[in-house]
C-alpha cells in the first residue's frame, strides 16, 4: 500500500452494502467562483478526478446544484465508466439563480427531475447515495420523504441520506425511509453537530463532514497544535482530517478541491495516524478555536 492510498482511512459500508475507503472527495469546488459555471482550469479540475481512482478515492460527493450541473457533468465525463466499487453521491434540494445563490426547493416533482437528470448527466442506472440537501420548509415534510421513498422503491436510487438536519429531523425521515448517511457542516473548529455524530455513529449511519477543512483556512492555532503538526511534518488540513477520521469509524470526510496537489496533500492525511493524547489535544484546540 502506497503512502498515498486513501485506503489507509479504513472503510466504511453505506447502507450496510456499499464499501467505501472513508476518506473521500468532494466535488462542489470543480466549478467557476460562487459555486457557479465552469471552473477556471477546467484541465487541472479534469485531472484532479482523473487522479482519484489512482489513489484509493473511492467515494465522491457532488450535486446537481454545483455549479450548477456542471460538477456532475465532469464527473460522468472524467469517472464514467466507473471503476468497481466507486461510489459517486449526489444531492437535490436547492436550486440557483446565480453565483452565491442558493434557494431551497423540494417539491416532489423538482426532485424527480432532479433524480432522473443526475443519472443522466453521471451516467448512472441508479444513484447509490441521493441525498436531500436540505429538508424544505413550505412543501410539506411528508411531500418531500413520500417522494424520496417512491423514488427508492421505483428504483432510480439505492440509498438515501439527508444534509444539515437534527436528530429529530432523522428519526421523523426514518419513518419514511432508511437514513444511511448525514451530511452536516462539522470541521475541528466547527463541532454544532457533534450531538447528530453521536447518533449517527449509535446507529450505524455514515457521517460525511461537509467543510471538513474549514475552507481550507485551517493553521496552528496553538502551539500544541504546532508541535503536533511538526511531529507528523503535516498540514494543520491533514491533522485536522486525520483527527476526524479517528474521531469516529462513521466518519466520511470530503475535502473539496480542484487541484491535484491539494487532493493529493489531502488523501495524505489517511496515512497519519494519531495518538489518545493528541488526539485529546487537539480535540481540546478545536473547541477554543
Ligand atoms: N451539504 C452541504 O450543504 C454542503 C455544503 C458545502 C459543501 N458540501 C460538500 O462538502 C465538500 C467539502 O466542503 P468545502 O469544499 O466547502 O470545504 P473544504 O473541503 O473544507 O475546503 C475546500 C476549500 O479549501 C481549499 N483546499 C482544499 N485542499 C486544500 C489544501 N490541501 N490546502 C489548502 N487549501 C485547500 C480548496 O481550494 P482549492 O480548490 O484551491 O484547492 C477549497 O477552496 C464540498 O466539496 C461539497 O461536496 C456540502
Amino acid at each position: 500500500m502506497s503512502n498515498l492510498d486513501a485506503s489507509r482511512s479504513g472503510t466504511f459500508s453505506i447502507g450496510g452494502d456499499l464499501k467505501v475507503n472513508r476518506l473521500g472527495f468532494g466535488a462542489m469546488r470543480i466549478t467557476g467562483k460562487g459555486i457557479w459555471g465552469p471552473p477556471a482550469d477546467v484541465e487541472e479540475a479534469k485531472r484532479t478526478l482523473a487522479r482519484l481512482p489512482e489513489i484509493g478515492v473511492d467515494f465522491v460527493d457532488t450535486a446537481e446544484s454545483y455549479g450548477p450541473y456542471i460538477s456532475e457533468e465532469l464527473i460522468g465525463e472524467v469517472l464514467a465508466p466507473y471503476s468497481k466499487g466507486t461510489i459517486i453521491a449526489t444531492k437535490s434540494g436547492l436550486t440557483r439563480t446565480g453565483p452565491d445563490q442558493w434557494h431551497q426547493l423540494a417539491r416532489p416533482e423538482f426532485l424527480r427531475q432532479a433524480v432522473t437528470q443526475s443519472l443522466r448527466r453521471l451516467k448512472l442506472e441508479v444513484i447509490d447515495l441521493w441525498q436531500l440537501h436540505r429538508i424544505e420548509s413550505v412543501t410539506p415534510r411528508a411531500d418531500q420523504f413520500g417522494a424520496i421513498a417512491d423514488m427508492q422503491k421505483n428504483g432510480l436510487i439505492r440509498h438515501v441520506g439527508l444534509s444539515e438536519v437534527s436528530v429529530e429531523d432523522i428519526k421523523e425521515a426514518q419513518k419514511y425511509f432508511k437514513v444511511t448517511t448525514v451530511q452536516n457542516m462539522y470541521n475541528l473548529v466547527s463541532r454544532k453537530a457533534e450531538d447528530v455524530l453521536d447518533y449517527c455513529e449509535a446507529n450505524g449511519i455514515g457521517f460525511i463532514p461537509w467543510r471538513p477543512i474549514d475552507g481550507g483556512n485551517l493553521a496552528a492555532t496553538s502551539v500544541e497544535f504546532k508541535t503536533i503538526m511538526e511531529k507528523h511534518e503535516a498540514s494543520a488540513s491533514q491533522i485536522a482530517l486525520a483527527w476526524m477520521l479517528k474521531r469516529s469509524p462513521v466518519m466520511l470526510p470530503i475535502p473539496g478541491t480542484g487541484s491535484v496537489k491539494h487532493l493529493e496533500e489531502n488523501v495524505g492525511a489517511a496515512s497519519i495516524v494519531l495518538s489518545d493524547a493528541e488526539f485529546k489535544t487537539l480535540d481540546a484546540v478545536g473547541r477554543q478555536g
